[in-house]
């Protein structure tokens, strides 16, 4: 092998290396293969492809990186998984963020699809770590798109469910469809903004489950919640008390909205709060004008009725 060759081939190696080893952004030109990855500056979080469970496909995704079991918390192409390891991400000409497959380089598999006017392309692309993927205009510093805008099924510290009047954006998350399948799933997490704004589970176009009215408690303990209602936006957020804790905000495949901590010691992820968890939790489970009694398991029934109401015993389930 000629020497020009030879030293071709091993700073392309180096720069290979080091591009996989430790990047968090990437630029027009720069492209991420399957088995690359971009990796958050303090180490939390990661991007790139990854198969769930028993699934055979590909999916870009975000996943805690400091956390053993592989735990995503964001998907590109939840929908439209890729066959086989031939997925590339870059920045196009038009400055977005498009996900192709080898074996189809005319239409992306996904793609950001934002229309930025300046096609001159100082846009990069940064995993930050809080866990959100940032598309932004390197001279103006303005943000052009946020993966935090478009939740899957989690939602993290740092990230607003609900709507904002301005841009007539809402977000909020929907569950997979299994634990080997990122598809959309049948539930989702909405904020309802009309009159005093609540929180649903909704299960298709039903909601099966609703959390307390505005104005909203928040619950100190590590999760700390907060609230803002105005003419702008209506959204939920959380931020977290213990800088160290990892923790997320998920709405799982069986509609199961859970409050989850990981715990090193243990090595496991553990559950502190799941809702619908009491029998009573799912909207309109003693039908109308019924109440429903939490402490039911020491008594005889769990429904009752309000004073001056017969019970109808065509009364609904939970949907
Ligand atoms: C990207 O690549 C094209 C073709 O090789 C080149 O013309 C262009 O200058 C590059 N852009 C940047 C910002 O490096
Ligand atoms: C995936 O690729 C395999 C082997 O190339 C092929 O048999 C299969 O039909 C493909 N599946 C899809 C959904 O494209
Ligand atoms: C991009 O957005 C436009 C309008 O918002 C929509 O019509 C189009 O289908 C989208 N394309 C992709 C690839 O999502
Ligand atoms: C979603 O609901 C439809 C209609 O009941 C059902 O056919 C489908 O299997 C459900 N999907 C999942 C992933 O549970
Ligand atoms: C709503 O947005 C407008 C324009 O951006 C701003 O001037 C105003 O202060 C905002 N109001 C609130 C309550 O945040
Ligand atoms: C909780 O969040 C609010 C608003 O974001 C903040 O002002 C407050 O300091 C936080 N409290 C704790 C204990 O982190």
């Amino acid at each position: 092998m000629d020497f020009r060759k030879l030293f071709l081939h091993s700073s392309l190696l180096v720069l290979h290396f080091a591009f996989s080893s430790s990047k968090d952004t990437i630029t027009i030109n720069q492209t991420i293969h399957d088995g690359d990855f971009l990796i958050s500056r303090e180490n939390n979080f990661a991007l790139g492809f990854f198969s769930p469970g028993s699934s055979r496909f590909r999916y870009l995704g975000i996943w805690f990186r400091k956390v053993r079991e592989q735990t995503v918390v964001w998907v590109a192409n939840r929908d439209d998984p890729i066959n086989g390891s031939s997925g590339v991400l870059s920045i196009d000409q038009y400055g977005n963020l498009v996900l192709h497959s080898y074996h189809n380089l005319k239409v992306p598999v996904w793609s950001t699809n934002v229309s930025v006017e300046a096609t001159d392309t100082c846009v990069v692309a940064q995993l930050l770590d809080t866990g959100n993927l940032v598309l932004f205009d390197d001279r103006s510093k303005s943000t052009v798109w946020e993966s935090f805008d478009h939740p899957t099924d989690t939602m993290l510290p740092g990230m607003k469910l609900g709507l904002d009047r301005r841009t007539g954006m809402n977000r909020f998350l929907i569950s997979w469809r299994s634990a080997a399948d990122p598809g959309t799933g049948n539930f989702s997490l909405q904020i309802n903004p009309k009159g005093s704004p609540q929180v649903f589970i909704y299960w298709g176009t039903k909601y099966i489950w609703r959390g307390f009215p505005w104005p909203w408690k928040s619950y100190a303990y590590i999760f700390n919640a907060s609230f803002v209602n105005n003419q702008n936006e209506t959204y939920a957020a959380y931020s977290v008390s213990d800088a160290s804790a990892i923790l997320r905000l998920m709405l799982d495949y069986s509609g199961l909205l859970k409050k989850i901590i990981w715990q090193e010691k243990d090595g496991k992820w553990n559950e502190f709060q799941s809702t619908p968890r009491s029998p009573c939790d799912p909207y309109g489970h003693c039908g109308t004008y019924g109440i429903c009694d939490p402490e039911f398991l020491s008594r005889r029934f769990e429904c009752d009725c309000l004073p001056g109401y017969e019970p109808n015993p065509q009364g609904t389930g939970i949907f």
